[in-house]
């Protein structure tokens, strides 16, 4: 059988519309898949939405449904948006799947059984409005640390996942296998965490008068799951009804969840930062209490900041991936994501920084190559690629040795190193053109020129092939560019002299345009409203007055009266006062804001506004006309 290898993401929270974070873990579980499968293994990769708990209850009751008719409606974004960013999911799970919630009680039971799982009393003080226990040292005046309301002490029973049984176990686990938690400075915090604390037993249970919304507990009526505990278990629970060539079951017995499926363990579970303990923490001490193995990676990505700032629906900078991928490209767009910053490091987004990667990396560099070697292919052998016995040694090395290479950087998910690993071939490729300068064999030294293109086109395959598991359609572009099409398969094609001679090659539309910055301006404003169209425009009555009378306002340096005839004599308050006198202001030629609505300043009614230019210091300049117009003339 095939060698199998099982990669997730979180399942995302169903209560808002996903964002670029979303798709960054999603597009690395993609990169990942993709690649192992173009190396021959049995993939299966998982994605999913997260749908039970108060987040996701709140978000419905706030849009008026009812937890499942909202899940209902907002998994669809997510389906949609990684159709759109051409993420090949093997299986997409939804926690209010029958089968995975008939799992978690199936694993409940048995930690019941075992003894992993006891209910007990205990008081804490709680904030009703944000529905949360907090500890008395969490308070900050006796008061809830989050929203300052007053806290009650109530006193509860729960079921908790005793936990600290596998303390130890855990860190010798984890001491044991040093890529189970990546990268390794994550490992190290999380390890130096276990070691200087007692490790607390987890509340799983939430009372169903409290939190309706969850998975029942199979042992008692009065309570449901706790929506991490129902969470985790989606990365077992799957494997069992949604895997690849797995026997997929409906019917769950008992004791199948004993047994793994092929797919356990997991190869990579990716996250961000953000819910690394929940993973390194309470999923392996659930795998260990159930008796199976932990995942044989937990990889815990950096967040990405938008143009310095956290990311936020408050701050309303919270991006879009669609506009993305619309505006640049879904390639473009992956490979912005993986190029720029390491997996493990924060990365900051901006749109000046993917436009740079795209007119440079893209565009100059890989674009630029592919059109110089179809076209020299047109022009000099009739766009059929040439046969050679001899070729670049240092070209051809290069190219073989990329499979090892990349390889060992995606092994640790260094997707920046493994897209480095192919710029360089890349740039070699460029330098081998301008060195050897083909155009100057042409018709002279035939035979130089057949090994300089033969090498020039292998060596291109070479790049589009690895390029295939992050830019999908690009590198298939290019390849259907070097007349090859169909099935790719690492394990077949990764020699030299695949590219036959004699076959036929086509020179096809630019790959990465570049972008016009100007343009993506227009287009931006364009989508948030900022454009207004002459309609728009020509609503505003704009008409040249003449000053007549002009006097500062009592008790305000900056505020001057006018009178001026604008056709009609009107009174406009200005705040001018600054950088004009009312003296210099008397007989001239203004522009005025006509069908403002009339405003009072200082108690003072202005009719209208006129128009000034106003500099970085705050230094006024009154717009007036180039020559003498008759005033009321209206301005178009
Ligand atoms: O936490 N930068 O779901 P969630 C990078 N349902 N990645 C980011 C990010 C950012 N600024 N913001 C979010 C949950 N992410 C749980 C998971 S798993 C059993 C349950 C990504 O919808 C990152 O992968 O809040 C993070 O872990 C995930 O979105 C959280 O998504
Ligand atoms: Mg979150």
């Amino acid at each position: 059988m095939k060698e199998t290898f099982y990669v997730t993401t979180p399942i995302y929270y169903v209560n808002d519309l996903p964002h670029i974070g979303h798709a960054y873990t999603t597009i690395a579980a993609d990169i990942l898949a993709r690649y192992y499968r173009l190396n021959g293994k049995e993939v299966f990769f998982l994605t999913g939405t997260d749908e039970h708990g108060q987040k996701v209850e709140r978000a419905a009751k706030e849009r008026g449904m009812t937890p499942k008719e909202h899940a209902d409606k907002y998994v669809v974004n997510f389906k949609e948006l990684w159709q759109s960013l051409n993420i090949k999911y093997d299986a997409f799970i939804r926690t209010t799947d029958e089968t995975h919630k008939n799992i978690v009680q199936k694993v409940l039971q048995r930690l019941m059984d075992n003894s992993d799982i006891e209910k007990r009393t205990y008081k804490g003080m709680y904030c009703t409005p944000c529905e949360r226990f907090w500890t008395q040292k969490d308070l900050i005046d006796g008061k809830c640390p989050d929203c300052g309301r007053p806290v009650d002490e109530i006193e509860e029973s729960n079921y908790f996942f005793l936990m600290s049984k596998y303390h130890e176990k855990l860190i010798n686990h984890i001491e044991e296998n040093e890529r189970f938690i990546l990268p390794e400075t994550r490992r190290n915090e999380v390890l130096g965490f276990l070691k200087a604390n007692p490790l607390g037993d987890l509340c799983i249970s939430r009372p169903k008068n409290r939190l309706a919304w969850g998975i029942p507990i199979p042992f008692d009526d009065d309570y449901v799951t706790y929506v991490w505990f129902d969470a985790l278990t989606n990365y077992l629970s799957a494997t069992f009804y949604l895997g690849p060539i797995w026997h997929q079951k409906k019917d769950i017995k008992d004791d199948d969840i004993l047994h793994s499926s092929c797919w356990w363990p997991a190869d990579h579970h990716l996250i961000g930062k953000d819910i690394l303990t929940t993973h390194a923490v309470y999923w392996s001490t659930m795998l260990m209490a159930i008796g199976l193995a932990p995942p044989k990676n937990i990889f815990a990505h950096g967040w990405w900041t938008i143009e310095g700032k956290k990311m936020s629906k408050s701050l309303g900078n919270v991006i879009d991936p669609r506009d993305l991928a619309q505006r640049y490209g879904v390639d473009a767009f992956r490979f912005f994501l993986f190029r720029e910053v390491p997996f493990g490091s924060d990365g900051d987004f901006s749109e000046s920084a993917i436009i740079k990667r795209i007119n440079v990396d893209l565009a100059n560099d890989l674009g630029n190559l592919t059109s110089r070697i179809t076209m020299m292919i047109g022009k000099y052998f009739d766009g059929t690629v040439p046969d050679s016995d001899s070729y670049d040694e240092d070209i051809k090395k290069m190219a073989l040795q990329l499979k090892e290479k990349i390889d060992r950087h995606l092994q640790v998910l260094a997707f920046n190193k493994a897209i480095d690993e192919i710029w360089q071939l890349v740039s070699s490729l460029n330098k081998y053109i301008d060195s050897t300068q083909p155009w100057t064999l042409f018709g002279k030294r035939n035979d130089e020129l057949k090994k300089v293109i033969y090498t020039l086109a292998e060596g291109l395959r070479f790049v589009a092939l690895f390029l295939l598991p992050f830019m999908p359609q690009s590198a298939e572009k290019i390849l259907r560019q070097l007349g090859i099409d169909g099935q790719f398969d690492l394990t077949r094609d990764n020699y030299w002299g695949f590219l036959k001679a004699g076959t036929k090659t086509h020179k096809g539309e630019s790959l990465f345009p570049r972008i016009d910055t100007k343009k993506i301006e227009i287009e931006k404003n364009v989508s948030s409203g900022n454009i207004i169209n002459i309609e728009d425009f020509s609503k505003v009555i704009l008409k040249i007055g003449k000053v007549i009378e002009a006097e500062r306002v009592a008790k305000s340096d900056k505020l001057i009266k006018l009178k001026v005839n604008t056709g009609e004599i009107r009174q406009i308050v200005a705040g001018i006062g600054k950088n004009y006198s009312p003296e210099e202001l008397i007989n001239k030629f203004i522009v005025v804001v006509c069908n403002l609505k009339p405003a009072k300043l200082m108690g003072i009614e202005s009719q209208g506004m006129l128009l000034a230019a106003s500099d970085s210091e705050g230094r006024l300049a009154i717009l007036t006309t180039e020559r003498e117009v008759s005033v009321g003339a209206r301005i178009k």
